[in-house]
């Protein structure tokens, strides 16, 4: 596994799904995660957790992440990820979660670095494929100890590091700290993985470019845009009309009925995915380089609430756009049952009649993850 010049897929709980993975990599992404996995529920053999560590064939550069405080559980889980086919596997220690750091896992490893340290060196002794670590920058912005806990996870034979620029009391209040994304991977010969705000390519290479990481990640960018891998690569924004957005949605609805089985349970299984979508594909807002390129240096456009200037849109670009969960339900469920993507969108239109659109209908932009 090279974790130099790549850009990675970030581990999303919910959004990493199977059949949204797959949708990413027809759209230019080379590098993906899964959703994390909590280690001590795969020592239990729970199925649901296992399923997690699962990827797809089409998949040839996979990761796999689990949460853990225990090194015999992390390794348990590790080697089951690897007999599955992750190429590496990735300790989480950002998640911010109560759930996840009153069982000392995520977020809470890095006020416990020399726990950390040992946690690492012996996952990096059972587990047979390399192993990195996800961190924050600390737990609150007067505790920042990410370049000691970089070091300690270094020297205890990490293979990589992906440093989210945020601490964990900040959640996403804050724009990612690239500054001190920089500061890091300067001060480590291990690759550092920078992540935090890239929604469009130019961000991505100017971010990328000036902190000297050896790789950028995408989360959120990735769940409104999944063809930013492509937009990235090719270093040009692809701006696909409504029409041809629904196109990639309807696409998604496939995956998963491929995935779930295109029966009445398969269905109610990817009801509880595909509206849920739609939640961060209302974000998706055409940010021309023209436009936004120098605005974007000093805010990243991912934290910045976009002013909703345009006019004239269509009916079904103000349909997309449209923030209400209620409505995301029925897009969702008209995309299943639709046979085509073309009937899908005359279908679209008909909800459009009988719910019209709502303007600025999207919320905020933080989760409770990361
Ligand atoms: C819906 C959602 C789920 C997430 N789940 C995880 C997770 O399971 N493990 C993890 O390390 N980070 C998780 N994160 C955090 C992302 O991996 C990433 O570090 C964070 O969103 C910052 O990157 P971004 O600004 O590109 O979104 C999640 C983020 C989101 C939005």
């Amino acid at each position: 596994m090279d974790f130099r010049g790549r850009v990675f897929l970030a581990p999303l709980t919910k959004g990493g799904n199977l059949p949204f993975r797959r949708l990413l990599l027809q759209h230019g992404c080379t590098v993906t995660m899964g959703e994390m996995a909590y280690a001590y529920q795969v020592v239990r053999r729970s199925k649901s957790e296992l399923a997690l560590l699962r990827k797809h064939p089409d998949e040839s550069c996979f990761g796999a992440q689990i949460a853990a405080s225990k090194a015999p559980d992390a390794i348990v889980a590790g080697k089951a990820a690897a007999e599955r086919g992750a190429l590496w596997v990735d300790l989480n220690c950002g998640c911010p979660i109560h759930d996840v750091v009153k069982r000392g896992m995520g977020a809470t490893l890095l006020q416990r670095p020399a726990h950390l340290g040992k946690l690492v060196e012996e996952m990096v002794k059972g587990i047979p494929v390399p192993v990195s670590v996800k961190i924050r920058l600390g737990w609150t912005e007067g505790e920042q100890n990410a370049s000691e806990v970089a070091r300690i996870c270094q020297e205890s034979g990490a293979a990589a590091l992906t440093v989210h620029g945020r601490t964990r009391e900040q959640r996403y209040s804050r724009a990612a700290d690239w500054a001190a994304i920089a500061r890091i991977a300067a001060e480590r010969s291990i690759p550092v993985i920078g992540n935090g705000d890239l929604l469009t390519w130019y961000e991505t290479h100017e971010r990328w470019q000036q902190s000297g990481v050896a790789s950028v990640m995408v989360g959120r960018g990735a769940l409104i845009k999944p063809w930013l891998f492509r937009e990235i690569t090719e270093k040009q924004a692809w701006e696909p009309t409504a029409s041809e957005r629904l196109a990639v949605y309807f696409d998604l609805a496939q995956k998963m009925k491929l995935h779930f089985r295109d029966d009445e349970k398969g269905k109610e299984r990817a009801m509880r995915f595909l509206p849920w979508h739609f939640e961060w594909f209302c974000r998706y807002r055409p940010l021309s380089a023209q436009r936004w390129v120098e605005a974007s240096k000093t805010h990243p456009l991912l934290q910045t609430r976009m002013p909703d200037d345009e006019t004239d849109l269509s009916v079904l670009e103000l349909l997309l756009r449209d923030g209400r969960p209620e409505l995301h339900q029925k897009l969702a469920l008209l995309l299943w049952e639709s046979p085509d993507a073309a009937v899908a969108e005359e279908r679209a239109l008909a909800l459009a009649a009988e719910m019209p659109p709502v303007a600025g209908g999207a919320g905020e932009m933080a989760t409770a993850h990361g």
